[in-house]
């Protein structure tokens, strides 16, 4: 056996189901890039059919990464999703198609109202349409964790027949054991007479913890595809996260004794490239990542990293690309300088972006002491990934008191066409405190009324003058989007949000 393990990315895919982590079409071209640094193999760049907005982006992702990483689109295993799904990935350097089915008792008698019959027939009839387009066919049996072993090898042995290259066993509900999942594993590979013509490939949900441990489990019966997230988001508890699936291959290589195509110093870039794009900031206790991660806070713990770092940590921050929040602009620091830093951070920006990153680093490096590498990506966050706006702040004032005179914010808004500002309005409200009175004031100029349902503030760096990144989610009449933003003022940081929030509900409005 093979002892290649091939990791396949589902970020923008499963990932971007989870609540809050809702990307727009730049920000996921901008984490593709990341993903190929990292050195995926395959990238499923969203669910074409599910929306216009999927769909190009699936597009644009195919056409923007090399050929060096494939790129899947996902499916429902009927014909419509298929053609939409190949679509969206033709023009890749490497395509490919995962169609998708259910398999368990449950979801085939009260989801899809189907017989076990009609569903193997289905299931052949999507792989054999997919092979007409590509010969690069992934079939998933959602559920299958939970679907009787003797059927799930025949639907995998007469797909393979049809195509498919690669069967994925997704634990959709994150229910299997660890040494449940290696016994079905190694039944199902050896029980299907033509398993040497697939790949098997797992995909573990987290709803018990346990999504690393199983696709681990997974790859010792002889699974050679692993389907992860980076800092594993995902529905409900998530995926395994492909950081700790990487470093525990990794570390113990004396186990597993199998290798990724994956350059483990763009783990920590990965995961923060994600974590400034969702604006969710990496959790202190998170495996590898975490900002304690690498933490020795006891004093024994202490003395022996200072005698021996291998005596408390089995592996290295810098072998996972983690150099210390370097600071890295100063008040006259040059454009090259800020040029250089841009790329170093592995974004690839024309020259007017650049020129538009600059000039915000600038303005930030005189209110800011010192400028680190976090506020320089949330500055391109902020400046090239918000540019297709349709209204934004020119300027805006807000007065806190504790007095019987309530805060008030006044607000002059821009609406904008293809960038340029068209029409201005200005509003002054009085709030409860100045968060409300500023989102009042900015819902009233753009005419919307949106409940506001989650908002959070995290400071990107340490020190007082540190950015204040701002993430929150709306909602009106059923629809949802997130905003976010960073400022050095937490209250500009909000409105920002607020507007970046607008920005999107009006185009998901826009697209139904
Ligand atoms: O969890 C799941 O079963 C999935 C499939 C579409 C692979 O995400
Ligand atoms: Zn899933």
């Amino acid at each position: 056996m093979s002892d290649r393990v091939y990791v396949f990315d589902t970020t923008l895919r499963d990932g971007e189901q989870s609540p809050g982590a809702t990307m727009s079409l730049e920000e996921k071209i901008s984490m593709a890039h990341q993903l190929e640094a990292l050195g995926v193999d395959i990238i499923e760049a969203g669910f074409p059919i599910a929306s216009q907005g999927d769909f190009e982006a699936v597009r644009a992702i195919s056409r923007a990464v090399s050929d060096r990483v494939q790129v899947a689109g996902l499916c429902r295993a009927v014909p419509k999703d298929i053609d939409r799904a190949w679509e969206a990935v033709k023009d890749a350097g490497n395509p490919r198609i995962h169609t998708f089915l259910a398999t368990s008792d449950i979801h085939m008698k009260y989801k899809l109202q189907r017989t076990p019959e009609q569903v193997l027939e289905m299931a052949e009839a999507a792989v054999s349409r997919a092979a007409t387009y590509t010969s690069n066919v992934e079939f998933s049996a959602e559920d299958a964790s939970r679907s009787d072993w003797d059927f799930l090898a025949k639907v995998f042995e007469r797909v393979i027949d049809c195509g498919a290259t690669t069967v994925n066993v997704p634990d959709t509900v994150g229910y299997v054991q660890p040494f449940e999942y290696h016994e079905m594993i190694k039944y199902l590979m050896d029980r299907i007479p033509n398993s040497h013509k697939a790949v098997f490939s797992v995909h573990c949900h987290n709803d018990l913890g346990l999504a690393v441990a199983n696709t681990l489990a997974a790859i010792r019966a002889g699974a050679r595809q692993v389907e992860c997230t980076v800092s594993g988001i995902g529905e409900r508890a998530g995926n395994a996260a492909v950081e700790e699936v990487v470093m525990a291959l990794n570390t113990r290589k004396d186990i597993y004794d199998v290798t990724t195509n994956v350059d483990t110093t763009q783990i920590f870039p990965s995961c923060r490239r994600l974590s400034q794009i969702i604006g969710q900031p990496i959790p202190p206790y998170k495996a590898i990542v975490g900002p304690n991660a690498f933490a020795h806070e006891s004093g024994v713990h202490q003395d022996g990293v200072l005698k021996n770092p291998m005596t408390y940590e089995i592996m290295t921050p810098e072998s996972i690309g983690r150099t210390g929040t370097e600071m890295v602009i100063g008040k006259h620091s040059g454009s090259h300088a800020v040029k250089a830093k841009v790329r170093e951070l592995g974004y690839e920006l024309d020259e007017e972006q650049l020129g538009l990153v600059f000039e915000a680093v600038k303005g930030l490096a005189d209110k800011k002491e010192k400028i680190y590498d976090e506020d320089v990506h949330a500055m391109i966050m902020e400046k090239v990934f918000r540019k297709r706006d349709l209204f934004r702040i020119r300027d805006m004032s807000v007065s806190s008191s504790s007095g019987s005179v309530p805060p008030q914010a006044a607000v002059v808004m821009e609406f904008l066409q293809d960038g340029e500002p068209v029409e201005e309005k200005t509003n002054v409200v009085f709030g409860k405190g100045c968060v409300d009175a500023v989102f009042q004031c900015i819902c009233g100029v753009v005419g919307a009324a949106p409940k506001l349902e989650r908002y959070s503030v995290t400071a990107v760096t340490a020190g007082t003058d540190a950015l204040g990144q701002v993430s929150i989610r709306i909602e009106e009449n059923g629809l949802r989007a997130v905003g976010r933003s960073a400022d050095s003022d937490v209250i500009r940081a909000s409105a920002m949000a607020l507007v970046n929030a607008l920005n999107r509900l009006m185009k998901i409005k826009e697209e139904q």
